[in-house]
């Protein structure tokens, strides 16, 4: 694949069209016993979600809220491709997900917070209880003075505060944004200032591996990043992760910083009624990576996003009232917002919130919080799943829980890791549903329908019920299905999760997810505008996708995606590198990790000072998720005669892998230099194919 680097070859062979070496897979059944208890066994589902049903088969996840206002159109494509769905509506987030079900659940437990330290016991939330926590933390935001499309965003450990205080700002119509809280202050920073929030909130410190975090002083670094960019916060709030008690040393900045817990004093047993808003209004945003060092804010939409997420949760994770469901990804991830809190609560189902690390203290630590709190139907990610397997492959047997249904998002899973968690996790009984989907797209994209359609470890499937997934190539042809060509998965209908825009930046939404395929920039056709999710795929005879991972310049690091050109601007804050290039290396745990090259200034002599910078800066500006494995300080970057870095090239020599032709480079002999540099003077490239993400990286510049 490295050697794909001639421009006559890309125009000879398209690209996209990479074969695919893979060994077909078996099919698992689902067992009768999940079957007859499943929301959904209908087998013509997928022919009653059909394109030409589209757009009305959408109505049925529309009809599982409760409507202010019943909507007018069901899909508005007059300013394609900003889709409007429900159109006329009026309807409230917080109200479909507490009070709709205090009368018949409001005892049962919304929310089981699992603390991490063991011997801290759970709290139990239920609906009447979340109904008025919700109530009185929305009454302090209205107090401050902030309403429906105001920006806030939050920095939030897991914890119960976190779902408490995104269903007060849905409920008065106040757009949320909620950074992971693993990011570090810069990038808490960088999101205030896009997203123009005056108000962070925050906690002062939460568990993590047996440690209590000093998170405030986190708050401090966003809010001064913040203010370099431009925008003031004015307020910071800050929970108590022990209430009463002040966890972190960082001290309070008078005027500016109060405690959540002192304020809500004032709002004792107050009420705020839900506010009627419109379908069309946003509910969050969420800041993903993409192919720029900006992160894109995608913008959710309150009745299209909370209709999609409500559906999906019930058929495709099938959650009932009565089950017990534990999703171990964070809320501050896609996956926590639409599948531990809203698609979960308004299916008034009982969702498990654990603080910490899943191996704290040690790998036996989900399978007894599952088999105490009684969890069926268990949610992780393939990294969760190599890292469980790895450091305790028979611990799932000690523990007698048992699940009725699992789920990994997030990065391909490998058949091997697939093997062990339906084996081991799963007991061979549980079935598994791969969720393949994105940030921008609010919900699932292909899965299997998990009563209806067997399993095949590797692959998610089929497009969930209305997603009509296609794979085209570079030139637009699609690939047919069987054909073992990979190419770009595209989507070619809207549907109701999917993002309305980037926060923004229009131009930015049209250009990074539509621009490619659409042929007629005019048309209000939604046929006009698939859907780029920007991963490459291969379909299987059987109708079956399987995913290989972004083409893009993102690196997917333990299942969440970093820009490669942030990490690389992070890089330059540390005065004496002049370029910085970062690929991704395969990692037996977290599947992808970075690698960073970087050429220092004339003058500068290479020390491992300077490597211990970078690497703190990426830490800083970014997080300790996106800790480079390696830095190599080199002479030169390969560059192409225009002066691109070529980061297949340092790709491929992270990897062990052969560069191939090179000799197209402007600088061919500095490729020997930095591959003698990591691989050492004996060739040690392996002949193994390399994945397809990393082969292909690198390659939209
Ligand atoms: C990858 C996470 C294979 C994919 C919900 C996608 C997956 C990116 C799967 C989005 C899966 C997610 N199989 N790959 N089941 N799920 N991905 O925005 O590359 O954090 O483009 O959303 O994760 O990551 P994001």
């Amino acid at each position: 694949m490295a050697s794909k680097v001639k421009p006559q070859e890309q125009t000879e062979v398209s690209e996209a069209q990479i074969a695919v070496h893979w060994k077909e897979e078996g099919h698992y059944q689902p067992s009768d016993r999940f079957k007859s208890q499943a929301n959904m066994r209908d087998p013509h589902i997928l022919e009653k979600f059909g394109l030409d049903k589209f757009p009305d088969c959408f109505r049925e996840y529309a009809d599982m809220l409760t409507w202010f206002e019943p909507y007018r159109t069901v899909l508005d494509t007059s300013d394609a491709p900003f889709w409007k769905w429900f159109v006329g509506g009026k309807i409230n987030a917080s109200y479909n997900c507490v009070d709709r079900h205090l009368a018949k659940y409001g005892s049962k437990a919304a929310f089981i917070f699992v603390p991490e330290p063991e011997a801290e016991p759970d709290v139990v939330i239920t609906y009447q209880e979340l109904h008025t926590r919700v109530n009185e933390a929305a009454a302090l935001l209205r107090g401050l003075g902030l309403t429906a499309g105001d920006r806030v965003t939050f920095h939030m450990p897991m914890v119960p505060e976190l779902p408490i205080t995104m269903l007060a700002c849905a409920r008065l119509g106040i757009i949320h944004s909620q950074v992971f809280g693993g990011f570090s202050g810069q990038a808490c920073g960088s999101r205030i200032q896009d997203s123009g929030s005056r108000v962070l909130i925050t906690m002062d410190s939460y568990w993590r591996n047996g440690t209590l975090v000093d998170h405030k002083a986190n708050a401090d670094i966003a809010v001064r990043a913040a203010k370099e960019l431009g925008q003031d916060v004015d307020k910071v709030l800050v929970w108590q992760r022990y209430p009463g008690k002040y966890s972190a040393k960082t001290p309070m900045a008078s005027g500016r910083d109060s405690f959540v817990n002192d304020l809500l004093k004032d709002y004792k047993g107050k009420n705020v009624e839900p506010v009627a808003l419109p379908s069309e209004g946003p509910l969050f945003l969420m800041y993903s990576s993409g192919t720029t060092g900006k992160p894109k804010g995608a913008q959710h939409s309150i009745a299209g996003y909370l209709a999609y997420v409500t559906a999906t949760s019930k058929w495709l994770l099938d959650i009932h009232p009565d089950d017990v469901y534990w999703c171990m990804a964070d809320i501050g991830w896609i996956t926590g917002h639409s599948y531990i809190v809203y698609g979960p609560l308004a299916n008034a189902g009982t969702s498990v919130l654990y603080e910490g690390v899943p191996t704290f203290p040690d790998a036996g630590r989900p399978w007894r919080i599952a088999e105490r709190l009684g969890v069926n139907i268990f949610h992780t990610a393939p990294t969760a799943i190599r890292m469980l397997r790895k450091l305790g492959p028979q611990e799932p047997r000690k523990y007698k829980y048992q699940f009725k249904s699992m789920t990994t998002v997030g990065e391909p899973i490998e058949p091997e890791a697939w093997r062990w968690y339906y084996d081991e996790v799963g007991k061979r009984e549980a079935v598994i549903t791969d969720t393949w989907w994105l940030t921008e797209t609010g919900g699932f994209l292909c899965t299997t329908v998990p009563a209806l359609h067997p399993m095949k470890p590797g692959s998610c499937g089929p497009g969930a019920p209305g997603i009509h997934p296609v794979i085209y190539d570079e030139t637009g042809a699609e690939i047919p299905k069987g054909s073992g060509k990979a190419g770009n998965i595209c989507i070619r209908n809207p549907w109701p999760g999917i993002m309305q825009t980037i926060w923004g930046d229009r131009d930015r939404y049209i250009k990074t997810y539509f621009a490619k395929y659409n042929k007629s920039p005019k048309s209000k056709d939604w046929r006009d505008w698939p859907f780029m999710c920007g991963d490459g795929a291969v379909q299987a005879a059987d109708g079956y996708y399987r995913i290989l991972g972004r083409i893009d310049d993102v690196i997917n690091v333990a299942g969440h995606r970093l820009g490669t050109k942030e990490l690389e601007s992070a890089c330059l804050t540390v005065p004496e590198i002049a370029e910085a290039a970062v690929v991704p290396v395969q990692d037996e745990l977290k599947g992808r990790v970075p690698e960073v090259y970087v050429a220092v200034k004339p003058g500068v002599p290479p020390s491992q000072d300077v490597v211990d910078r970078v690497v703190k800066a990426i830490e800083d500006v970014i997080g300790k998720i996106a800790r480079p494995k390696r830095v190599y300080i080199v002479p030169d970057m390969p560059k192409t005669r225009s002066g691109k870095i070529m980061r297949r090239v340092l790709a491929a020599i992270s990897n062990r892998r052969d560069v191939g032709d090179v000799t197209t480079l402007a600088n061919p002999d500095v490729v020997e230099q930095i591959r003698t540099l990591v691989q050492g003077k004996d060739v040690v490239a392996t002949r193994e194919e390399l994945p397809e993400d990393i082969a292909k990286f690198g390659e939209v510049e």
